[in-house]
């Protein structure tokens, strides 16, 4: 039973924008059920942000406040930070680091600090005997790293793959369903704020990697690895390709894939043709979704919204209250220190099938010379598809193959692009039998 005379659970909040609100709304709103739930109360004590004088739309007046997080970590009393300030380095960094030195648990939606130092958090938490949560981190209101590191912890885990970042599933899905170019949809996707102004981050494919660096360790055990992630945005996904998918019987989606493999453990992030059959072609907007393939219970799919206040929040708090109830896991699953090393597997090694689109000039012989470039790399073709014609001039072809090696995919598209009858780079994309 829990203990209503506990001591409630001291919180220091490090970044008061979109989540940091979000959970100081979220801790007012439910604190009884909280304190119900968790036999004691989770109290801010302090907070720290840039602006002082911002109106964050949560009463902060019997708060102290910091103007610098790293000093809150230091100073505030509190038992735990949170730190939402986002990014790898500099003052997120700093916070999280001396808020382990000086005995506090750490709570974070940070994922770049996780991808690329998750390591070595989480030896420092753990030979401290403090606990670093970050199911914000991944998919934001899907627990996914509790699904994983607690639901599954019976499991050996052999893939996951997911839609990782809303953005990108929000522009794919109104190009899909409007016909309208990336840039296009990029612009209204910005005015409605699903895009930051400096868009890179997200249409590049670098913050899903994080994400599948994370979700790579905590599936299989191994140190975060986001260096050996293959990471391809879409940009180059254009509107034309959605028709072709939907003749195809494809959904255009940018996945993260992790996959134990002979050849070693597969990262990558990049546009993905899936049957519209698979479970995860039909989840569209900003959602996210999470396919993991275990052994004991099979493929388990998490569906939810992967960003926004409420949903982050949601997650946030999720890992304040294990902490409060006094929950403990290791970090990734496994004691830092026991994470078992993996060999990257690189990216000439996968082997599946590919969709690729050629702008060709109409004339004889040029499919012949197509075909002669992948026979040559023993790439074996499924479908064509040619759209009219129009001799001498610019026409698009598309085909597929069977499954190949992505290093004689690439030597193929290679030959292809150095013909003067190819007017436009090839475009490829793989396809993903799920
Ligand atoms: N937004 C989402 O839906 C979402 C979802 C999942 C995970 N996350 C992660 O959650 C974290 C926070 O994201 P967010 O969207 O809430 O970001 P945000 O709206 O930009 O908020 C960042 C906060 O950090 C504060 N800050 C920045 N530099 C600081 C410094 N040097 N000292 C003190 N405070 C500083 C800012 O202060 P001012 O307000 O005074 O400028 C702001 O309150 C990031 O790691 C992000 O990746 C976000």
């Amino acid at each position: 039973m829990p203990n209503a005379q506990q001591a409630p659970l001291k919180i220091a909040v490090a970044g008061l924008g979109t989540v940091g609100a979000g959970v100081l709304k979220l801790l007012e709103t439910q604190g009884s059920l909280i304190e119900q739930r968790c036999g004691r109360r989770i109290e801010v004590v302090a907070v720290s942000a840039r602006s002082k004088g911002k109106d964050r739309g949560v009463d902060l007046s019997r708060v102290q406040w910091f103007d610098d997080p790293v000093a809150m970590a230091a100073q505030s009393g509190a038992d735990l930070v949170v730190e939402l300030i986002g990014g790898s380095e500099g003052p997120a960094r700093d916070t999280v680091a001396t808020a382990l030195e000086t005995g506090k648990h750490v709570v974070t939606a940070n994922k770049a600090l996780l991808a690329v130092h998750g390591t070595e958090i989480a030896q420092k938490a753990e030979s401290r005997g403090l606990t670093v949560a970050f199911e914000a981190a991944v998919a934001g209101g899907i627990p996914i790293i509790k699904g994983l590191r607690e639901g599954l912890a019976g499991n050996a885990v052999s893939e996951i793959h997911g839609i990782l970042n809303g953005t990108c599933n929000y522009i794919l899905t109104e190009m899909r369903t409007t016909g309208r170019d990336f840039a296009d949809v990029l612009a209204d996707a910005q005015a409605l704020g699903y895009a930051e102004a400096d868009p890179s981050f997200d249409i590049d494919g670098i913050d899903a990697a994080h994400k599948l660096a994370i979700l790579a360790s905590v599936a299989f055990g191994t140190p975060v690895d986001f260096s050996s992630v293959y990471i391809e945005g879409i940009r180059q996904v254009s509107a034309v390709d959605f028709d072709y998918a939907d003749q195809l019987g494809f959904r255009i989606k940018l996945l993260g894939i992790a996959r134990r493999t002979e050849s070693g453990v597969e990262q990558r992030v990049h546009p993905c043709m899936v049957p519209v059959a698979a479970p995860i072609a039909s989840v569209d907007g900003v959602f996210n979704a999470v396919v993991a393939q275990a052994d004991f219970a099979d493929r388990v799919l998490f569906v939810g919204r992967g960003a926004g206040a409420g949903p982050t929040a949601s997650a946030v708090v999720a890992d304040l209250i294990d902490i409060a109830r006094g929950r403990s896991t290791p970090t990734f699953g496994v004691p830092a220190d026991r994470l078992g090393a993996a060999t990257p597997s690189p990216m000439e090694a996968r082997r599946g099938s590919y969709y690729v689109r050629l702008m060709v000039v109409d004339r004889p012989g040029v499919i012949a010379d197509i075909a002669a470039a992948m026979r040559d790399q023993n790439v074996s073709m499924e479908q064509f598809l040619q759209r009219g014609r129009s001799p001498g001039e610019g026409v698009p072809v598309v085909l597929t193959t069977h499954d190949t090696d992505e290093a004689a995919m690439q030597r193929a598209l290679a030959t292809i692009a150095a013909s003067d009858s190819v007017l436009e780079p090839p475009r490829m994309i793989r396809i993903e039998q799920f």
